[in-house]
């Protein structure tokens, strides 16, 4: 499958649902060191200067090893197909799974960034910062009940350096 490079401002779909709705996989890591794991919560938007997404990312999650030992990361869109194969790398970990050989999601390597070649959108990201979450900041109660085992999430910030649609 191959892709052409848009620009994010075309998006023909809500960021909201394409992230909330669809889902998507947060991907990091090179060649024979990369793993990829399902999200639903995030945002895309404007910092700085910059277009940017925003992703969460809990503590024990596997796949946050590989965003901290790389520059780059990735999401990966799929229009609300995949959702079995989505839902496999959203409960099991690459700790102790192969999540490509389990779904058969392939990688596309590209200049310190892995994304899904079966997506429909892909967003290509240079991480640029990250905030772990403090529940000091928590002024509706209710979120805290997202933390039963003081997970806090950290979100990373990460510049949108390629927006790619399936060709
Ligand atoms: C629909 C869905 C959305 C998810 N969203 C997130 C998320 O935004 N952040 C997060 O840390 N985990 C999220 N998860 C959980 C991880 O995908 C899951 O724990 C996964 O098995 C982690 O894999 P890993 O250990 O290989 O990184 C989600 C799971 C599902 C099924």
């Amino acid at each position: 499958m191959k892709f052409r490079e848009i620009d994010i401002r075309g998006l023909k779909e809500s960021p909201v649902k394409l992230i909330s709705d669809d889902w998507a996989l947060l991907s990091a890591g090179k060649p024979g060191e990369w793993n990829t794991m399902t999200v639903s919560w995030g945002g895309v938007g404007e910092l700085w200067g910059k277009d940017v997404v925003f992703a969460f990312v809990r503590p024990q999650r596997y796949t946050r090893e590989f965003i901290e030992g790389s520059d780059m990361f990735s999401l990966s869109f799929f229009g609300g197909k995949y959702k079995k194969e989505l839902s496999l790398c959203g409960s099991k970990s690459g700790r102790d799974t192969d999540k490509a050989e389990l779904t058969g999601f392939a990688p596309v390597f590209d200049n310190g960034a892995v994304y899904i070649r079966q997506a429909e959108l892909v967003l290509v990201c240079r991480k640029i910062a990250f905030f772990d979450l403090n529940p000091d900041g928590f002024i509706d109660e209710s979120i805290e009940s997202n933390y039963a085992s003081g997970d806090y999430h950290r979100m990373y910030v990460g510049e949108i350096v390629k927006t790619l649609e399936k060709a």
